[in-house]
């Protein structure tokens, strides 16, 4: 899944002292992980009711803004971001700048007039091999702080899951940093494994692809 980019620490305008040293920190390293959508013979329960959960839609820009910085907030992808940068990350989303969006598989989950929780899907563009272009990539999962711990994203996640498997998608991928344990916990319970893997299937025919 993608974090929030990190931003460069500000470098002072015509700064008059001269660097010696540039010290760059390591990156914290991404993991690929993917998760094998098996198809089933047998009907499967649809996961329990989410009270709230509604597909994503344009007009949730500002409140997703907001979930995105109080979620990561704390988290090891908080680079110091501000409500204006998750602004102007949201507005990417929408954009298609980090794939083309699914809006038919990206779930969120109203609380009163904010947001408590949401599941972003879109259409990986840039995957390395063994990828397909296309298939499913989970953008952002997250959750706003007062309801963390209590299944939201576990119940999400399983949802777009059952939807992507309902439409015959043979995968799901993400990215994560590999020290975000809560979300690396989450993924390996629902069956996510180090990726990215690959193989036969693409997207289904039937998917339906972005509004
Ligand atoms: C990762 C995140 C989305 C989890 O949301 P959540 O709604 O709190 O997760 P859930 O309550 O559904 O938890 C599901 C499972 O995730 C794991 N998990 C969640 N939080 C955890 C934590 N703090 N420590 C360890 N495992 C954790 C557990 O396996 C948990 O199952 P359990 O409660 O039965 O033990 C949330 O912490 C978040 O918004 N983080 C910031 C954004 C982010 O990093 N997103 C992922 C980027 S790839």
């Amino acid at each position: 899944m993608l974090a929030l980019p990190r931003r460069n620490p500000r470098v002072p305008p015509n700064n008059p002292k001269p660097t010696p040293t540039i010290l760059t920190p390591m990156p914290t390293p991404r993991d690929w992980m993917t998760l094998s959508i098996r198809p089933c013979a047998v009907p499967r329960h649809a996961p329990a009711a989410i009270p709230g959960l509604r597909p994503f839609k344009t007009s949730d820009a500002e409140a997703l803004a907001r979930l995105m910085l109080e979620s990561y907030r704390g988290s090891v992808d908080d680079g110091g971001e501000t409500l204006d940068d998750a602004r102007r990350d949201v507005n990417k989303l929408i954009a298609d700048d980090f794939g083309a969006m699914d809006w038919g598989a990206s779930i969120v989950v109203e609380a009163g007039d904010i947001l408590s929780s949401a599941t972003i899907v879109t259409r990986d563009r840039v995957a390395p091999p063994p990828l397909a272009a296309g298939e499913a990539f989970l953008a952002f999962s997250m959750t706003a702080p007062a309801w963390k711990r209590q299944g939201l994203a576990r119940s999400g996640l399983s949802h777009v899951i059952e939807l992507l498997r309902s439409r015959g998608e043979p995968r799901l991928h993400l990215v994560v940093t590999r020290t975000n344990t809560p979300a690396v916990m989450l993924y390996q319970s629902l069956g996510f494994e180090n990726g990215p893997i690959g193989g036969e299937g693409g997207p289904h025919q039937s998917a339906p692809s972005v509004q």
